[in-house]
């Protein structure tokens, strides 16, 4: 098991630099509420991280730092920069609940209730880029609509560790 949150580890490592790789493209496009947002959220992907690395120290466990791989940096547009994240979101959502069949396996309790934390907070965070993607269909290529919410979106603040 202990192999496996390790790996997940990984994938919380890389959410962090996925994120600050879609902050950069929408500083570049001048969506700066929009890279604030992901900032915002590429600090709470290293919170999740750490939740993990602390939890395998605490079962005494060995914490393995694999290479991060380069994320994606290139975007067409903001909704496609957000598509990516609820992408990514997804599949973090899958790997969390394969972590999950795997501790009720062995019947790791622990593991199992540590992460049941996560599975709330994946639903959280899908639902609010669902909604964002959502808006950005709405809006298209309306420049009044798309400084409307990146004004919205630089107004996250950033979340307490929970
Ligand atoms: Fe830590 Fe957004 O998954």
């Amino acid at each position: 098991m202990i192999d496996l949150l390790n790996k997940h580890l990984n994938v919380e490592l890389f959410a962090a630099y996925q994120y600050l790789a879609i902050s950069a493209y929408c500083h570049s496009i001048n969506m700066n509420g929009a890279a604030k947002w992901m900032q915002l959220q590429s600090q709470e992907e290293l919170m999740h991280a750490m939740k993990f690395y602390n939890f395998i120290n605490d079962r005494e466990g060995r914490i393995v730092l694999e290479p991060i791989k380069q994320p994606k940096t290139e975007f067409s547009s903001l909704l496609e920069a957000f598509e990516a994240a609820l992408g990514h979101e997804r599949h973090v959502t899958s790997e969390i609940h394969n972590l999950v069949a795997e501790a009720l396996e062995r019947k790791d309790h622990a593991t199992h209730t540590f992460l049941q934390w996560f599975v709330t907070e994946q639903l959280e965070e899908e639902a609010t880029v669902v909604e964002i993607v959502q808006s950005l269909k709405l809006v298209g290529d309306n420049g009044h609509g798309l400084l409307m919410i990146d004004r919205e979106l630089g107004s996250r603040s950033a979340a307490t560790a929970g």
